[in-house]
C-alpha cells in the first residue's frame, strides 16, 4: 500500500517546468479545442501552460489557482494572469460554457470520498452554464508507476536523493538504485524512461541550486517523487458513479500523454 502525501505545489513551483509535458499540457488542448466553447474556467491552472493554449486557440479563459506561487510564475513565463482563491471559495455570476478540472484536484483518495466529489461536481454545477462541459483531468495509473514503485521512486521521494548523489554518474546510480531495491520488477522497457527520469532528478537539483542557492538534497527527498495522484480502477469507476449520480453524462473517457493522462469529458 504506497503511502499518500498531497504534493506541495507551491515549494513544487520552482522547478514545476519540468512536470510539465505531464498533464494538461498541448496536446490534451489540441483534442479539447474540438468539443469546447468560451467562456472557459480551468481550475487549477498552475504555471498557464494548458490555459496559454487555449487562449492561443481564441478561448475566453480563466484560470483559477490556489497557490501564488504557481500564479506568480504563471505570469512571468507566460504573461498570463490567474484568479489566486481556491475552487470551492470561487462565486462567480458568470455561468461558463466549460469548466475544465485540472490534474491535481482529483487524485487516488479524493476519487473515493463520495463527499468531496458529490461538492465539487455540486459547485461546478453551480458555475456551469445548463449545456456546458465539465472537463475532469486525472493521472491515471500505468505499468511504468509500477515499476518505480517497485523501486521505491513512487511512494519514498528519498529514494530519488540516491540519483542526485549519483549525478556524475547515473548508470551506477541506476544500478545502485536496482540492487537495493528487493523488489524491483524485471521491466526492461522502462529502462530508457528510469533513465530519463534519473536525468530529470538531477536536472531538477541543479535548477533549484540555481533559483534559490540552495543545496538540492533535502528538496529533492521530500517533493520530487512521482504524483501519489495516479487514479487506479476503482476509484475511476467510483468517479464515474458520482459523475452520473450529480447530473452529468460522461460523453468521452480519454488517455493522453501514453496512457499517464486521464480526461472524462461530461454534459450536463
Ligand atoms: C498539476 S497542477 C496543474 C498544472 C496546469 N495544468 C498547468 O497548466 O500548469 C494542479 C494545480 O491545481 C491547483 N489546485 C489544487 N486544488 C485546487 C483548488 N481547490 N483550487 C484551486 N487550485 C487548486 C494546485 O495548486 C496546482 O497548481
Amino acid at each position: 500500500m504506497k503511502a499518500h502525501k498531497k504534493i506541495d505545489f507551491a515549494e513544487l513551483s520552482v522547478v514545476w517546468e519540468f512536470y510539465e509535458k505531464n498533464g494538461l499540457n498541448a496536446s490534451v488542448a489540441n483534442f479539447i479545442v474540438n468539443i469546447i466553447r468560451s467562456k472557459v474556467l480551468v481550475v487549477g491552472s498552475g504555471q498557464g501552460v494548458f490555459c496559454s493554449e487555449l487562449i492561443k486557440a481564441g478561448f475566453e479563459v480563466t484560470g483559477l489557482e490556489r497557490e501564488q506561487e504557481m500564479a506568480v510564475a504563471a505570469l512571468e513565463r507566460r504573461g498570463m494572469e490567474s484568479v489566486v482563491i481556491d475552487f470551492f471559495d470561487f462565486l462567480s455570476p458568470i455561468r461558463y460554457e466549460t469548466i475544465v478540472l485540472s490534474t491535481g484536484l482529483i487524485d487516488d483518495l479524493t476519487a473515493l470520498d463520495d463527499q468531496y466529489l458529490d461538492s465539487l461536481l455540486v459547485h461546478c454545477k453551480r458555475l456551469l452554464a445548463s449545456d456546458g462541459k465539465l472537463v475532469i483531468a486525472f493521472f491515471n495509473h500505468t505499468p511504468w508507476i509500477d515499476y518505480a514503485e517497485s523501486l521505491g521512486l513512487y511512494d519514498k521521494p528519498s529514494r530519488n536523493q540516491l540519483l542526485w548523489d549519483y549525478r556524475d554518474d547515473l548508470s551506477l546510480g541506476i544500478k545502485s538504485l536496482k540492487k537495493s531495491s528487493s523488489s524491483a520488477l524485471k521491466m526492461e522497457y522502462y529502462e530508457g524512461v528510469l533513465r530519463e527520469h534519473a536525468k530529470m532528478i538531477v536536472n531538477i537539483g541543479h535548477m533549484y541550486n540555481e533559483k534559490t542557492g540552495r543545496n538540492p538534497r533535502s528538496f529533492i527527498g521530500k517533493y520530487t517523487g512521482f504524483y501519489p495522484y495516479d487514479l487506479q480502477d476503482r476509484s475511476k469507476s467510483n468517479l464515474r458513479c458520482r459523475i452520473r449520480a450529480n447530473g452529468f453524462c460522461l460523453e468521452k473517457d480519454l488517455l493522453f500523454n501514453a496512457g499517464d493522462t486521464g480526461v472524462f469529458v461530461c454534459g450536463c
